[in-house]
């Protein structure tokens, strides 16, 4: 049986956990390898403390960071002909933050379903509580199976038994993800659905460099803070000793690799220390850690990964301005 927080076991609201007991196993190992890696790396997933999860919040709300806006923009167009198609009993959603824009989605089921049912699944357990609170308080006939844990690695747990589900991975987070470990997930995305499942993916369009670059140094300095959160994470887990205004945010759009590149850079020749796991890291002036890509798509690069997961794209909604694109895809191949 899984776990389940008293404070929320509810027989409308359920919190499950893929991994129980504390996760700092991975992040020890995460960090160790990362940090004397060259170049020096962090895996994105540990932004996502509290403070990191209302950041990105604020950041969503910059006039800079279009993404959040135009996929709304884009759901409030289509979602009532996005459930037209799939008629969905459930909604599952990977990385679900505070399914904000995911609730045009569930609103929407409910006009073909007297019941429906919300499976959100992140890496953040405060805001996994928070959403999931708010939208059992507004909807009495919405009903919640959430699951925390690790999208990457611990799916092993992840159980759906509701037929007809709608699979959804929003916010463009598969542009986070390494090109091998994007083809993985969708594959693992695949092998949990069914045949009459349908996949639902928001990922960012290629565009202009200045509009990109802008979205992810945003004047107010959200991303900025999101970025330098990083390292109060590890002073928290590891005993670190980071002094956050030695490092400065630097994030910038790739072409080549169709890519923003997110770092965090070094401002002068410093040594730190992780004393939870005794390692100490020799900075020189300048030397930065990669904190995050963020992979930009065409209509092309995203229906051929898709295809190749063994999905069968089945409708691709852009705006008028190509900002950001829905893929809306079958799990069966002959549709
Ligand atoms: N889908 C929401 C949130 C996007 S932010 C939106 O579109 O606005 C990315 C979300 O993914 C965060 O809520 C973060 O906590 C979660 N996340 C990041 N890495 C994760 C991982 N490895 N496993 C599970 N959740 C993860
Ligand atoms: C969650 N993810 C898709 C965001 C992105 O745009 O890559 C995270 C983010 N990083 C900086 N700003 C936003």
């Amino acid at each position: 049986m899984h776990d389940v927080v008293d404070a929320v076991n509810t027989d409308r609201f359920k919190l499950n956990r893929l991994t129980p007991g504390p996760q700092l196993d991975s992040l020890v190992v995460d960090v160790h390898a990362g940090l004397t890696g060259s170049p020096r790396s962090l895996p994105p997933k540990y932004f996502y403390d509290e403070t990191g999860s209302k950041l990105f919040d604020q950041i969503c709300q910059t006039k800079e960071y279009y993404l959040t806006r135009a996929e709304s923009a884009l759901l409030r167009k289509y979602a009532d002909d996005i459930i037209a198609t799939v008629k969905p009993a459930a909604i599952v959603e990977y990385g679900s933050g505070t399914s904000e824009k995911t609730e045009l989605l569930i609103q929407a089921a409910n006009q073909h379903n007297d019941w429906v049912h919300y499976l959100p699944l992140d890496v953040c357990e405060e805001i996994l509580i928070e959403a999931a609170s708010r939208l059992i308080a507004r909807y009495p006939w919405l009903s919640i199976d959430a699951w925390h844990g690790d999208f990457l690695h611990d799916m092993q747990r992840f159980e759906n038994h509701h037929e007809r589900s709608l699979y959804t991975f929003l916010g463009s987070s598969l542009g986070n993800f390494s090109n091998k470990q994007a083809i993985r997930f969708l594959r693992d995305v695949r092998e949990t659905a069914s045949e009459d499942d349908w996949f639902l993916l928001g990922v960012d369009m290629v565009k202009d460099a200045a509009v990109l670059n802008a979205a992810y140094n945003d004047s107010d300095g959200y991303t900025a803070a999101f970025n330098l959160n990083l390292l109060n994470v590890l002073n928290q887990s590891l005993d670190g000793d980071f002094n956050t205004d030695n490092f400065i945010h630097h994030a910038f759009f790739d072409t080549d690799k169709s890519r923003i590149e997110m770092q965090l850079r070094s401002t002068r020749e410093q040594t730190i220390t992780l004393r939870e796991i005794d390692l100490e890291i020799k900075f020189d002036d300048g030397e930065h850690i990669v904190t995050e890509y963020s992979r930009k798509y065409t209509k092309e690069s995203i229906q051929q990964l898709l295809i190749s997961a063994g999905f069968s794209p089945h409708q691709v909604y852009t705006g008028d301005n190509n900002e950001f694109m829905l893929i809306l895809s079958s799990c069966n191949k002959f549709k």
